[in-house]
């Protein structure tokens, strides 16, 4: 049986990753069939299921189904489990083996493309979903002092924080304290909120400093008002999430086909396609 590939979401429709995939497979010689499937949270499970028994061997998992991706893993990788989130589904014969590249992904856009120095950086992390949670761990693991965490449901910030287990470094913090936070080095937006959510009329410019970096974990549209927002507060950096969004798909293919791809001309060709996005400064 060949081998598929697959990312599931809802909605899936739009995501760059089979394209992406595509341009990794042609990079490397490797014939690499990989579509996107749109599958509700509650048919999650047995649209796995399916995908394995017809030769299903990897799969990406986008939101808003990654902690639900966590609990159907058979065993996980420590980044995975600190995360309590999934993107990257492994088929280990009978099982799935779950990782997570969110997070290394984004620290190797943010380094390596961006040149930004991440250590000690005061950091303040929006959102306390799966995204949240997915680039956490690698954000303590690059060297930035604190982290504070806010979330809009103030549970979920306590729960991500106490998953985080070092209550040294990191405060979760109500979306209503952001004004006396003081200022923070680097932002990270890592909220659904998108364009009609009303999230950056909540953040005082008093968050931002001389060398701050603001970073949108998503792109496109869901990214403008935040990153419209973080120009207008004069943030130094301004950074959405495109560049992660290839770096973590870099990371899933060398997983599953033992060969990592070059990320900076697929990189170069999605940013020129849409000429509406925002790159760093
Ligand atoms: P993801 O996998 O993208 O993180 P998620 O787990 O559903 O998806 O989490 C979405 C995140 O965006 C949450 O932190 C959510 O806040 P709540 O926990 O309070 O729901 C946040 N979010 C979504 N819409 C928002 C909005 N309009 N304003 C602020 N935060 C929002």
């Amino acid at each position: 049986m060949s081998k598929h590939y697959a990312v599931f979401g809802h909605p899936v429709a739009h995501s760059l990753s089979p394209r992406i995939h595509a341009a990794f497979g042609r990079q490397t010689g490797i014939a690499v069939d990989y579509r996107a499937v749109d599958v509700e949270p509650g048919h999650f499970a047995q649209a796995l299921a399916d995908f394995a028994a017809h030769g299903g061997a990897g799969a990406n998992v986008t939101l808003p189904l990654k902690l639900i991706a966590f609990e159907l893993c058979d065993d996980v990788t420590e980044r995975a489990r600190r995360a309590g989130a999934v993107n990257t589904l492994i088929r280990n014969g009978d099982a799935w083996h779950g990782d997570n590249t969110d997070g290394v992904g984004l620290v190797r856009d943010l380094t390596a493309r961006h040149g930004l120095d991440l250590r000690a950086r005061r950091t303040l992390l929006l959102g306390a979903g799966g995204a949240a949670r997915g680039v956490a761990p690698a954000l303590l693991d690059a060297g930035i002092s604190e982290l504070y965490v806010v979330n809009r449901t103030a549970a979920r910030a306590d729960a991500l924080a106490d998953a985080l287990g070092e209550p040294g470094r990191v405060h979760p913090r109500y979306l209503d304290d952001l004004r006396a936070l003081g200022e923070f080095d680097l932002i990270v937006n890592a909220t659904s909120a998108g364009r009609e959510g009303g999230l950056a009329a909540a953040l005082p410019h008093s968050l931002v400093g001389r060398r701050t970096a603001a970073v949108d974990l998503n792109y496109g549209e869901a990214a403008i008002p935040f990153l419209a927002w973080a120009r207008a507060a004069g943030c130094h950096d301004v950074v959405d999430g495109l560049g992660m969004l290839v770096e973590q798909a870099a990371e899933s293919f060398a997983r599953w086909h033992g060969v990592r791809p070059d990320t900076d001309a697929v990189y170069a060709e999605l940013r020129e396609r849409d000429a509406v996005l925002v790159t760093a400064d």
